[in-house]
């Protein structure tokens, strides 16, 4: 028997209904569908359009969705993770109210943010929580609301979101499956790249910031972009070498999805052809916490118990890393 590990168990998501095209973004900002695809590789997003509905709305659909497929009993649960940067409310985690929703009552649970790399870090957290050997099983929901925050008018940033949520479940394996390596890093100067400037504590909201629309996403995508590429690429290099790990070890690349070139350079850095590279950004743009669960939703049943899965991503703060997991079961 091998020493303990954490291991993705079963898998949920859930996109709203609403789908905004590239041709309808065409009649709101100055942009086309050629610019986004060929720049982007986004052809559509879904929105989540009612009222009243925030993240934790997705979050539950997707914790529902992993419920109904695995059997589970949601008073087993120990505790849940929302990975978000867009919860419900600013005071109050959206983790407690999902947990309550979804009927996880013998669960405490939180939010984590780390922007576009809040799922990653949180597959981190969830996985210490197993191997400590403290807790069983862990549901972490990586949900974002993103139209939330997004300037309709700014086309810099409207045609890049979307909304959605994806949800794993953690749970001990003995069989050597699960999470094998994590190298994750951050650099906090990176802040004034990619931010929402008004309503945290240094520039509380006031009619002044709402109507400089300081209380949406700005970001210099030219900077974040190359911060991206060589970041991305670098830490999926690393942790395949540490790991002595080649091509054809690894069966699976699942990057985040914030752009298509991003992703391809890291494929191209690590020698990964095409058919071993998870994409959906297509069909869902760039959805911040729920882009790595909604991969491992769209591929499940293409996965198999043993395949070596390199996750990476990047995001705003500046937050990045990659995780080398070991896949544990066939669906
Ligand atoms: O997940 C969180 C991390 N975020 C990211 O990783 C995003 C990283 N950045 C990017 O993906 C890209 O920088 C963008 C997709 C945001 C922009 O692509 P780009 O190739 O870097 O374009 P650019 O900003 O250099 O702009 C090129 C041109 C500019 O026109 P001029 O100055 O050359 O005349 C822009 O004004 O494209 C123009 N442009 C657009 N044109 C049509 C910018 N946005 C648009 C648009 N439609 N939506």
């Amino acid at each position: 028997m091998s020493e303990l590990k954490a291991a993705i168990s079963a898998v949920g998501a859930y996109v709203p209904e609403f789908v905004l095209t590239n041709q309808m973004l065409e009649s709101m900002v100055e942009t086309n569908d050629e610019w986004i695809t060929s720049r982007t590789g986004i052809k559509q997003r879904h929105i989540l359009k009612e009222e009243g509905k925030g993240t934790s709305f997705l979050a539950i659909k997707a914790a529902e969705d992993l419920l109904n497929k695995s059997g589970l009993d949601p008073k087993e649960i120990d505790m849940v993770i929302v990975a978000t940067a867009t919860p419900d409310l600013p005071v109050a985690a959206t983790a407690a109210y999902v947990a309550s929703e979804i009927g996880a009552t013998n669960a405490f649970a939180y939010d984590l943010q780390a922007a576009c790399s809040s799922f990653l870090y949180g597959m981190s957290t969830a996985a210490a929580y197993i191997e400590s050997g403290r807790y069983t099983k862990v549901l972490l929901i990586g949900a974002d609301k993103m139209s939330s925050i997004i300037d309709y008018t700014d086309r810099t940033t409207c045609i890049i979101f979307g909304d959605g949520a994806g949800a794993v479940l953690f749970e001990p394996n003995t069989e050597g499956l699960g999470l094998q390596d994590e190298y994750l890093r951050s650099d906090g100067h990176g802040r004034e790249f990619l931010n929402i400037e008004a309503g945290g504590s240094i520039l509380p909201t006031t009619a002044q910031t709402v109507q400089e629309g300081r209380h949406f996403v700005h970001q210099d995508g030219k900077t974040v972009f190359k911060f991206a590429v060589s970041n991305m690429a670098d830490v999926a290099e690393k942790i395949m070498v540490r790991n002595n790990l080649t091509r054809d070890d690894v069966q699976w690349l699942v990057p985040h999805q914030a752009n298509k070139r991003i992703i391809d350079a890291t494929a191209n850095r690590v020698n990964l052809d095409a058919e071993k590279v998870m994409i959906n950004i297509h069909k869902y743009g760039n959805t911040t916490s729920a882009t790595l669960p909604l991969l491992l939703n769209d591929y499940e049943k293409q996965l198999k118990k043993g395949d070596n899965l390199i996750f990476a991503a990047f995001g705003g703060g500046f937050t990045w890393g990659s995780i080398y997991l070991k896949w544990a079961y066939n669906s």
